[in-house]
């Protein structure tokens, strides 16, 4: 697979349980506009062969090195940025893992048995679309969800891309992510709210915001039949370093209230 086909992959698997960004993508067509993708995220847990080590390997099997790593303490996360060095125009990657022993011991316990027997290692193909885990228990899954809402996301969703990021800069309609969020709204679409519904200022060089994610019907291993959240779609807007150099790395504060447009509602 190459970096083509892992992109048109992920994005037709993302549209599948994301149908809001299918519209949204549409809209934004409409307008005249050819939607560029600044960049798309994973989530795993910190389990060898499936972990950020396996993503930096797997990555760089289509052009992509580690540029940059952040630590989100409160939701038990580190991650870390990929580019392609010779290609600027190839969206980023933004890759995390949860640190499962941060978490306590009932859902440690629930993400062992989640993730029970899970053999080999992470594929480029897996990361477009598999769910290699076995299901939890609807109480199981509120259990630990309720310790981390991104285990709870991660044991029910697997693996596919989180969200994609629509490239404000590289709009000709619309020139902010203020004028974005203008016109979602006037199409009903909800925002994620959490610290404001735009992250960060041009001083951050990185202006961000996200829907909420779709949700999607998930039948639980006992049976318990509930609708949870699925994938969102982003907006970010960059700005130029001093250097004259287009920002490109993220900024763990908007993408710490970023992770939480998967949370349960
Ligand atoms: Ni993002």
């Amino acid at each position: 697979m190459n970096r083509t086909e892992f992109f048109v992959a992920l994005w037709n698997q993302y549209i599948q349980v994301t149908p809001q960004a299918d519209s949204i993508h549409a809209l934004f067509n409409e307008r005249g506009e050819d939607v560029i993708n600044d960049h798309v995220a994973f989530r795993t847990f910190d389990i060898k062969g499936f972990d950020l080590d396996r993503a930096t390997e797997l990555l760089a099997t289509i052009g992509y090195e580690a540029f940059d790593s952040y630590t989100f303490p409160d939701k038990h996360l580190r991650a870390k940025a990929y580019r392609v060095p010779d290609d600027s125009n190839a969206p980023k990657i933004f890759f995390s893992e949860l640190i499962r022993s941060e978490l306590g011991e009932e859902a440690q316990a629930i993400i062992n048995k989640v993730t029970r027997g899970l053999e080999g290692e992470l594929t480029l193909s897996d990361l477009t679309g598999r769910y290699p885990f076995h299901k939890p228990t609807f109480d199981e899954y509120q259990s630990l969800a309720n310790a981390s809402e991104y285990a709870g996301w991660l044991s029910t969703m697997g693996y596919q891309a989180n969200h994609f990021t629509v490239n404000v800069n590289a709009l000709q309609t619309l020139e902010s992510v203020e004028e974005v969020i203008e016109l979602l709204l006037e199409h009903q679409y909800q925002l994620n709210e959490v610290g404001g519904r735009i992250k960060g200022t041009p001083a951050d060089l990185l202006v961000q915001a996200s829907t909420i994610a779709d949700q999607m019907t998930f039948e639980f291993s006992d049976g318990a039949v509930s609708d949870i959240p699925s994938c969102f779609y982003e907006f970010a807007h960059r700005f130029n370093e001093s250097n004259g150099q287009l920002f490109q790395g993220f900024v763990p504060n908007n993408a710490n209230a970023i992770f939480e447009s998967t949370d349960r509602r």
